[in-house]
């Protein structure tokens, strides 16, 4: 039996030796360690927590991002998401989640100038970039490249060092965009563009993604600032699965670059950065506004999903969605409305009625309306995960400052549940028999 405060703790029967234990309860949680105690036997192991895909789990403690899914509410360092699109940077938005208050004016002009100091790549990395085959995924050129960062700057090993962790950061921030718009001229062919320190941190992206043979590239404004908000949108949302990535192969002490890389390599997934492609492709097999009807039908039917709907954490209207959708019409009168707006809009129009919809807590998330926009820009859709991954960044990084930090943390290494042989003698080749199990394994991949 632990001691406890038991005004804050939870007394648990173990119904299979009737013992009772006192469990400590702090912020809302208990330590899933304090259940190894509780054992049937001496030999037991204790009991575990099976949580795959981390439902109810806490891995960490935070002081970064909060949400509250059944109001529809996302803060950065206690901020409004709605404040921060409304008035901030993105620029200004990464320095508040990574120093964890907002800068003033001082701070600023020189957290500026040193991103803005680091968005060119050392040489070398155009002859990495020229490797790859001329149709590869910009999203999987950069996972490598991020990757290889880490051996241009193997300073960065050095990650209890708060200077090298600051420097480290400054690098990443300044050089995401510069390789995700040198991945997708690689793909088109197009000479890559150096960056442009006197535009703004959208702008330079813009010009290096779109800049042909003018002498300078002047961004639109209106574009240029939808796409700094977007990024702002995109820059945090707490524990999601990139995010848990970064911290987990963080957690083995590597490099930021490495750790990055693997953030990018989980956002690559269709579940996470490419929801909003699977949007742009529903609405073009929807065709016209008078399928949508029978596309409602066909997904309350169990035929697919309404993609950009639904999500993990929102049961509510995705506060991203709502300033999405705000700007995607400002967008729209610079660049001509999409034919696909009219789809989605009566898509969004029709489940918000309908009772599947309500009765499920299925609200538009964040993906809904982006790919739209991104479209609408003259970006392809295999552009749409790196986009994410830019604004990503500032994210991705705080939480692993946070991680490195963090006393309570230990190399990312879960438990599992074993099913499988009990221990068994080796056989002779000759004298195995043939497995049944297998044989019908194959039976069905066969088919
Ligand atoms: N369309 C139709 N039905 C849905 C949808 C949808 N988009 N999403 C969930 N449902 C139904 C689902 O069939 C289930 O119904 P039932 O109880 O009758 O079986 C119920 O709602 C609960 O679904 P779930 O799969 O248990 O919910 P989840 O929390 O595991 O899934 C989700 C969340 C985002 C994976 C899911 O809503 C989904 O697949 N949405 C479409 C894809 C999408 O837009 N993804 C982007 C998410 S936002 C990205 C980010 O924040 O980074």
């Amino acid at each position: 039996m632990t001691p406890a405060n038991s005004g804050n703790s939870l007394t648990v029967t173990d119904n299979r030796t009737g013992k009772t234990y006192e469990v400590p309860v702090e912020n809302g949680a208990f330590k899933t360690m304090d259940f190894r105690q509780i054992k049937e036997s001496d030999d037991d192991f204790g009991l575990l927590g099976y949580d795959p895909g981390f439902l109810n789990t806490a891995s960490c403690k935070s002081n970064i991002t909060f949400i509250d899914g059944d109001r529809g509410i996302l803060r950065y360092r206690g901020y409004p998401i709605e404040q921060l699109a409304e008035h901030s940077t993105f620029l200004e938005t990464a320095y508040l989640l990574i120093k964890g208050e907002l800068p003033d004016q001082e701070r600023l002009s020189q957290w500026t100038f040193n991103i803005r100091h680091h968005t060119m790549t050392h040489s070398n990395l155009v002859k990495f970039m020229d490797g790859f085959r001329y149709d590869a995924h910009p999203m999987g050129i950069l996972v490598g490249t991020v990757g290889a960062l880490s051996t241009f700057y193997p300073d960065a090993k050095d990650i209890g060092n708060i200077d090298s962790r600051k420097l480290q950061i400054r690098r990443l921030i300044g050089k995401i965009p510069t390789l995700a718009a040198m991945s997708f001229r690689h793909s088109m062919g197009f000479p890559y563009v150096q960056p442009d320190n006197d535009l703004s941190f959208a702008g330079n992206f813009l010009s290096m993604m779109f800049r042909m043979t003018e002498l300078r590239y002047t961004p639109n404004p209106v574009l240029e600032r939808a796409l700094d908000v977007l990024f702002i949108l995109h820059a945090d949302h707490e524990q999601n699965c990139s995010t848990n990535a970064v911290r987990a192969v963080g957690s083995s002490g590597v490099d930021p670059y490495t750790a990055v890389a693997a953030g990018c390599a989980a956002l690559y997934g269709p579940k996470h950065g490419g929801a909003n492609e699977a949007v742009i492709r529903m609405l073009m097999e929807i065709g016209s506004v008078d399928k949508v009807p029978e596309f409602i039908q066909s997904v309350k039917a169990g035929s697919g999903r309404l993609m950009g709907f639904g999500h993990r954490v929102y049961k509510n209207y995705d506060p991203r969605a709502k300033i999405i959708k705000k700007i995607a019409f400002e967008v729209f009168e610079e660049t001509g409305r999409s034919p696909l707006l009219d789809i989605a809009l009566e898509l969004e129009r029709i489940a918000l009625e309908d009772d599947y919809f309500i009765s499920r807590k299925l609200y538009p998330n964040v993906d809904f309306y982006s790919g739209l926009i991104y479209q609408a820009m003259g970006f392809p859709m295999d552009m749409f995960p790196v986009l994410f991954a830019i604004g990503r960044i500032p994210g991705w990084l705080s939480q692993w400052s946070e991680h490195v930090k963090d006393g309570d943390q230990k190399i990312a290494r879960p438990r599992q549940i074993y099913l499988g042989e009990a221990e068994r003698d080796w056989v002779a080749v000759d004298s195995r028999p043939r497995n049944r199990v297998e044989e019908q394994l194959h039976d069905t991949c066969r088919l």
